[in-house]
C-alpha cells in the first residue's frame, strides 16, 4: 500500500508541510521553489517570509489546499497556473490556462523593443499582454493595439492592463493576425499615415510534428503553440500582411525558436526586399528574435 507523504491530520508548522511537499514532489521540475512557491501562495505570504519564518502555523483549511495544489504540480501543470501569476520583464502578470505562460525568453524582445522607443505599437498574438503591458509601462507616451484570436486571451491581457494602469493607452482586437485592423488606419492620399513604428509578436512557433511529443502542450494551450509545419506557418503570413501597416523607418521584431533563424530572415527578406534584417539570440546562444528594420526616416513618437 502507497503511504502518504503528508504527516496524519494535525496542526502543522510550515517547516514540516515543506519537507511533505518535497516528497510529493520527487521527480517534478524545480521541486524546492514549487514547494516553497505554493505554500507562500497559500498562506499568502512572500516566499522569503516563509522562508524566514518555519514555523509559521499552517491552518487545517489551508492545508488541505496546499495538498491539492502539490498534488497538480506533482501531475506537471505549471506553477504559474497553481498561483495564478507570472513575473514577467519586472511586473507581476495574471496567468490562467486560457493564455501562454509568459517566458524569461520574451523579454529580449521587450529590451529590443525599448531600444527603439516606438510611439505607435502592434502586439500580434498578446496572450497575457505580457509584452504589451511591459512596453506601455515603459514607453509614457506609446499607444498599442494588442490582438489575439483567443477571446479568452484578450480578457486576460485586458485585466493585466489595468492592473497595471495602461489600460488607457492599449487597444484589444479579436483578430487572425492583421485581418480586423480597421482599414481606415492604412495612410491613404490625403490621410496622413497612423501606421505602427514597431510590430512586435510572439506568435506559435512549435513545429507542429513536434508539439504531440512536448510535455508543454499537455497544459498549455495548443492555439499559443502551434506554428504548422514546419513552426514558421504563422510568422510567414505576418510578414507576408505587415507591409502596408509599418511606417518608414519602422520594425518588425518577431520571437522565433532555437534554429529558425535563417528560415526566418528568408521569409523576412521575401517579404521585406530592402530591409536590414538580423537574428538576436537569447543568453544560451539560441536564435531567439528576428528584426526586420524597414529603411526610411525614422519619426519621433
Ligand atoms: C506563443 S503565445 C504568446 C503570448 C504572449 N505574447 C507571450 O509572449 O507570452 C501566441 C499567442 O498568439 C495567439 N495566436 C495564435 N494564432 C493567432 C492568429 N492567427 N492571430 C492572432 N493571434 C494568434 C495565441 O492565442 C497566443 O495567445
Amino acid at each position: 500500500m502507497k503511504t502518504s507523504a503528508w504527516p496524519p491530520a494535525a496542526p502543522l508548522a510550515a517547516r514540516a508541510a515543506l519537507s511533505a511537499a518535497l516528497a510529493a514532489l520527487a521527480g517534478a521540475e524545480s521541486p524546492t521553489l514549487t514547494a516553497q512557491a505554493l505554500l507562500a501562495h497559500v498562506l499568502g505570504i512572500t516566499r522569503s517570509r516563509l522562508l524566514a519564518h518555519p514555523e509559521l502555523p499552517v491552518a487545517p483549511d489551508q492545508r488541505a489546499a496546499y495538498e491539492q495544489l502539490v498534488a497538480r504540480a506533482a501531475l506537471g501543470e505549471p506553477l504559474a497556473y497553481l498561483t495564478g501569476q507570472r513575473e514577467f520583464h519586472g511586473l507581476d502578470f495574471l496567468v490562467e490556462p486560457g493564455v501562454l505562460v509568459p517566458r524569461p525568453e520574451t523579454e529580449l524582445l521587450v529590451d529590443l523593443a525599448l531600444a527603439r522607443r516606438p510611439g505607435r505599437i502592434l502586439d500580434v498574438g498578446t496572450g497575457s499582454g505580457c509584452i504589451a503591458v511591459a512596453l506601455a509601462a515603459n514607453l509614457p507616451q506609446a499607444v498599442i493595439t494588442a490582438v489575439d484570436l483567443s477571446p479568452a486571451a484578450l480578457a486576460v491581457a485586458r485585466r493585466n492592463a489595468r492592473r497595471h494602469g495602461v489600460l488607457g493607452r492599449l487597444t484589444f482586437l479579436e483578430s487572425d493576425l492583421l485581418s480586423a485592423l480597421p482599414a481606415s488606419s492604412l495612410p491613404a492620399p490625403g490621410r496622413p499615415a497612423s501606421s505602427f513604428q514597431l510590430i512586435a509578436a510572439n506568435l506559435p512557433y512549435v513545429d507542429r510534428g513536434a508539439l504531440c511529443d512536448l510535455p508543454v502542450a499537455r497544459h498549455e494551450p495548443w492555439l499559443a503553440l502551434d506554428g504548422g509545419p514546419g513552426g514558421l506557418a504563422l510568422v510567414g503570413r505576418l510578414l507576408r500582411q505587415a507591409g502596408p501597416w509599418l511606417a518608414p523607418g519602422g520594425a518588425l521584431l518577431l520571437e522565433i525558436g532555437a534554429g529558425q533563424g535563417p528560415a526566418a530572415q528568408s521569409l523576412a527578406y521575401a517579404a521585406f526586399p530592402a530591409a536590414r534584417c538580423q537574428v538576436h539570440p537569447d543568453l544560451a546562444g539560441h536564435d531567439r528574435v528576428l528584426e526586420v528594420a524597414l529603411p526610411g526616416p525614422v519619426r519621433p513618437a
